[in-house]
């Protein structure tokens, strides 16, 4: 059975095997029934990554869905090497001519404490060997990316299936500053949710209000859906499946047509992130109403522009609020607070029933808004900066807050 690597964000791992188990009973067979395979017995899990053994078939398909993951790779094989006329005849023994149009590849090459530890010569004789395989054609457009790893020696090379890193949905093209990566905001999301059951979330409104281009909001509301605008790498190899070459073919997968959350709120200050937002929005909207056609129903959005700290205008209730303020200087100024009146002042004003907030762990909170507790904290990198994801939610009991 074929052996897959799914890299992930650091600390992210536990989370993308939850989204495997939660996608596993919608993925397909070729013939597109549905896939009765059991899950796979075992998960290596390492930092940074899961490594199992699937069909596949099944695996590609993953693709479609994981939310939190960076890429999925097929390992082609793994042996010792310690000199470039064996790494060669290895590279050439392996089954290219089933997955490559041509010999014109990428090539993602690390080397560390091994004998053959130069990267450009490892990438040379990699390619010399492909193109013993495919001598004629050599179109300029590469056809794949292969990824070469040595590490104490030990060769491990693999086929990426997936192309444009996960985090590229094939909506929310419009950016504003400091965006967030989808595969964050997924993540922190999923945080947020927790044990929460559908039911009980499609009664909560989620708020952003700090929305920016409107990663959290879009997330949110395509939590329950795949990814099938973008093109995926495996879509390119000479034997894709016929099935996903079919532009109706997410037609096929019987999807949740839940909104996922009641009502999506969201504020900015600048009026130009509260039009992007809105069209990244109508371009998630648009894409679940081609998949869901009949059974679709719009979600009910209100993006506005204004101070979210201004206003004691309430928000329907049960409500949940999910930011990322600015960093540093630009942190909203309320008092000279800093990042704990900002919560304390959300809190006041909104009443949520949780809130969660993104921030450098260098700016730390340092206390509670008065009624709050601390319920779930993660670690996440954000573009380099260390963070720390905080939710807080009304304490269970309120003598002891
Ligand atoms: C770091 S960005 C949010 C990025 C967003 N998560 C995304 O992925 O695009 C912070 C946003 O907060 C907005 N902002 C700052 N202070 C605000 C306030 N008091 N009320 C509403 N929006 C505010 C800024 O205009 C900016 O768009």
């Amino acid at each position: 059975m074929p052996r897959f690597f799914i890299s992930t964000p650091i600390g992210f791992e536990k989370q993308v095997l939850e989204e495997i188990k939660a996608c596993w009973p919608h993925l397909l067979t070729k013939d597109a029934q549905k896939n009765n395979l059991p899950f796979p017995a075992e998960f290596v899990s390492e930092q940074g990554g899961l490594e199992f053994e699937t069909e596949l078939f099944v695996a590609l398909q993953l693709n479609f869905f994981l939310k939190s993951a960076n890429r999925i790779l097929l390992r082609m094989t793994s042996f010792k090497a310690k000199d470039l006329p064996k790494f060669y005849q290895r590279v050439k023994s392996l089954p290219w001519a089933s997955y490559l149009s041509h010999g014109n590849v990428e090539w993602e090459i690390a080397a560390q404490r091994s004998r053959l530890n130069n990267e450009k010569r490892l990438q040379e004789s990699a390619a010399a060997a492909l193109s013993e395989l495919f001598p004629h054609e050599n179109p300029q457009k590469p056809c794949a990316s292969i990824y070469i790893r040595m590490d104490e020696d030990l060769c491990t090379i693999s086929l990426d299936t997936t192309g444009d890193h996960l985090h590229k949905r094939g909506w929310s093209m419009l950016k504003g500053e400091a965006p967030l990566r989808e595969t964050i905001a997924a993540y922190l999301i999923r945080q947020m949710i927790g044990q929460a059951t559908p039911a009980q979330m499609s009664a909560v409104t989620l708020c952003d209000p700090m929305v920016g281009s409107g990663t959290f909001l879009c997330e949110a509301r395509g939590l329950a859906t795949g990814h099938f605008k973008r093109a995926f790498a495996f879509q390119k190899w000479k034997n894709a499946p016929k099935l996903f070459l079919s532009e109706s073919f997410p037609l096929n997968y019987s999807l949740s047509s839940s909104k996922v959350f009641k009502a999506y709120r969201g504020f900015d200050l600048d009026r130009e992130m509260i039009e992007v937002s809105q069209r990244n929005f109508a371009e998630v909207e648009e894409q679940i109403r081609t998949l869901q056609r009949k059974q679709y129903e719009a979600a009910d959005l209100k993006l506005e522009c204004r101070n979210s700290l201004d206003s004691s205008e309430p928000i329907e209730q049960p409500l949940w609020m999910i930011l990322n303020p600015p960093y540093g200087e630009r942190l909203p100024v309320v008092g000279k607070g800093g990042l704990n009146a900002l919560a304390s002042e959300l809190c006041r004003l909104y009443k949520p029933q949780k809130l969660g907030i993104l921030y450098p762990e260098k700016e730390k909170m340092t206390g509670l808004p008065g009624g709050y507790e601390l319920i779930h904290q993660v670690k996440v990198n954000n573009g380099g900066i260390r963070c720390l994801f905080t939710i807080l939610a009304p304490c269970k009991n309120e003598g002891l807050c």
